[in-house]
């Protein structure tokens, strides 16, 4: 099986691994850095479970190759609370507004919401629908995962005004 040395920054930390060709990203990031938090829910595009950001854009990780995050600048749930404990204003809210029954598309979700809060920091509950159509989750019914984003939009926006 062809391998290829691959470097990478993930959660702000460099990583250098040897990956198999064929290895997709989600594997790396859950079996070689044992980053355990995005989830494999179908691992073909559909649910958005898998949810990171990479380079500034929302990705399906199983819908790439480790090899192909060559040199990118990745974060996934690990490193969306700071290093205190002190939860991301999205986690927080997830929390508090009921965004989540079983967690399983919690992560993908928390990530996309992420990117689409930085692309769109005062979004209509519309655009959040909109935003967040390629995560699935078999639990909620949604309403409350976009009142959630909605009160992290509101929380960012104040510690913004703040700072
Ligand atoms: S596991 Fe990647 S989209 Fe479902
Ligand atoms: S909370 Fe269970 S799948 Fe979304």
């Amino acid at each position: 099986m062809a391998k290829r040395l691959i470097s990478l920054t993930v959660n702000g930390k460099a990583v250098q691994r040897e990956v198999a060709d064929r290895t997709l990203l989600i594997h790396f990031l859950r079996e070689d850095l044992r980053l355990t938090g995005a989830h494999i829910g179908c691992d073909t595009t559909h649910c958005g479970a898998c949810t990171v950001d990479m380079n500034g854009k929302s990705v399906k990780s199983c819908t790439m190759f480790a090899v192909q995050a060559e040199g990118a600048q990745i974060r996934t749930i690990e490193g969306m609370a700071q290093a205190d404990g002190t939860l991301h204003p999205l986690q927080e809210s997830f929390r508090q507004e009921h965004g989540l029954q079983c967690g399983f598309c919690t992560p993908g979700m928390i990530m996309r919401g992420y990117r689409l809060l930085q692309e769109n920091p005062d979004p209509t509950d519309e655009q959040i629908r909109m935003g967040l159509s390629g995560n699935l989750c078999r639990c909620t019914g949604y309403q409350n995962i976009v009142k959630a984003v909605r009160h992290a939009a509101e929380k960012m926006q104040i510690k913004e005004a703040a700072e």
